[in-house]
This record gives structure tokens, sequence and C-alpha cells, in this order.
């Protein structure tokens, strides 16, 4: 049975104090269905960049506390990037810490991973940053994890030809999983797997950046299991 939220006629839920609250970010926060308003035009009528209207544009799923979003940005700035996450909380604070950076090149979105595909038009998107997803360890909840089928043709869908997926995650029985829902579904071709990135690929892009829960991860000697997807879609 495929996640309600994958459905066209899916409603948020809203109920929440910190969903007004981000409101006072709507200068850069869509909230819920806002996003979607903007399917396949994100660079136009979203960034609006008179210089670089065809800036390449990534989606980060699971910004957490946004350590990657932030540097990310910082250090591409002809890029265009969206960063989303469903917590309230976490976005209330994230947004805050956004609110008072000089960049201009990011957009966030209190939204849901699995509805990507009703955010963003077929090949809008040159890539998708997804860090330590939730790993869903009881086999009852395995279904929940969000690296399966439905969500991975979405990401095809919506990547470019060529385009490429970045995961990372701590978890062992999430990475062998992820490994048999990638290779099943056939959509995407595995250019880089680790089983522990830091020794592996000390210079990597993924090795690069450090998010708030990798940080916690790599004190406690975890290693750090990585995926690089490209698109097997041809132009
Ligand atoms: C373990 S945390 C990792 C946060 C951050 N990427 C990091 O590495 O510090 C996972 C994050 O993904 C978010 N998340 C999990 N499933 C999601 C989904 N389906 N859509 C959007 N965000 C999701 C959670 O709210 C949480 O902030």
């Amino acid at each position: 049975m495929v996640d309600y939220s994958f459905k066209e006629d899916f409603k948020y839920k809203h109920e929440n104090p910190y969903h007004d609250k981000l409101g006072e970010f709507g200068e850069f926060v869509l909230r819920d269905h806002e996003a979607e308003a903007f399917k396949g035009l994100w660079n136009k009528d979203v960034f609006k960049d008179p210089v670089n209207n065809e800036a390449k544009l990534f989606l980060e799923i699971g910004t957490g506390a946004g350590h990657f979003m932030i540097d990310y940005c910082a250090d591409h700035p002809a890029e265009h990037f969206v960063g989303l996450d469903y917590r309230f909380k976490r976005s209330f604070y994230l947004a805050k810490k956004l609110s008072v950076l000089n960049l201009k090149n990011f957009r966030y979105l209190r939204a849901k991973g699995e509805r990507i595909e009703f955010m963003f038009a077929e090949n809008e998107l040159d890539g998708i940053f997804y860090f330590f997803p939730d790993p869903w360890p009881k086999t009852k909840h395995n279904k929940k994890r969000l690296i399966q089928e439905p969500f991975l043709k979405s990401a095809y869908k919506t990547i470019k030809p060529g385009g490429i997926f970045y995961i990372k995650t701590d978890h062992d029985d999430y990475a062998t999983w992820m490994e048999r829902e990638i290779k099943k579904c056939g959509l995407f071709e595995i250019v880089m797997q680790s089983a522990d990135l830091r020794t592996e690929h000390p210079d990597h892009l993924l090795s690069k950046y450090t998010t708030g829960f990798e940080k916690i991860f790599l004190e406690q000697g975890i290693k750090i299991k990585a995926f690089v997807l490209k698109s097997k879609k041809e132009i």
C-alpha cells in the first residue's frame, strides 16, 4: 500500500503553533502545499534570479538543523537550493537561523519528502541530498523508510537525466535495505558506495560537509555509509 502522503489528494495537518510562527519567515519559507504552486517554476518565479535563471537547482530532504544547507549554500552561491523538513519545531529554529544569513540562494519548505513529485516538475532538479534519513529500525516500521520504490520513482522523475542523488546513513541495516531497493528499482546507477565514507573517500564532496547528526555519529565512532546514485534517464 502506498503511503497516503504520496497521493494527489493528501492534506497536510498543521494544527501546530509553529505553523503560524513559520509564517513570519514568508520571504523564504513555504509551508505545506504552498510549495506545490511552484512546480516547474522554481528558478523563474521563486528565485527570480536575473543573472542566473538557468542555475542548477538542488533539493535537500531532512535538513534538520541546517548544517549542510547553510555550508553548501555559502560555498555554491551560483546554485539554487531548496531545503525541506516536515518537523515543525525543527523547521522554525532553522528558519530563525536562516533569516539572519546574507545568502539569497535558498528557500525552505515545511513539507514532506514524499511530495517531491507535486513540488518539482519532471527534470527540474539537478540533484537531491538526503542525509541520515530516519532509519525506522523495527521490522514492523521498515515500511515507513523513504528510500524504497515509490520515493525512488519520484526522485527519478524530478531529477534531470544524469542527475545525482546523494545519501548518507549511520545505519547498517538501512544501508543494506537501500542497496537492495535501489538495485530492485533499476532507475539509478550506484556510482559510489561506501561502508566507511571518511576512511575510503576523505576528499569526496560528502566528506567535506558534516551534518548535525553526523557529528554525533562520528563522535560515537560510527562509520558513515554513503551512496552516490546517478539517474539512468537518457536525454
Ligand atoms: C536523523 S534526522 C537528520 C537531519 C540532518 N539531515 C542531519 O544529518 O543532521 C532526519 C531528518 O529528516 C526529517 N525527515 C524524516 N523523514 C522525512 C520526510 N519524509 N520528509 C521530510 N523530512 C523528513 C526529520 O524530520 C529529521 O529532521
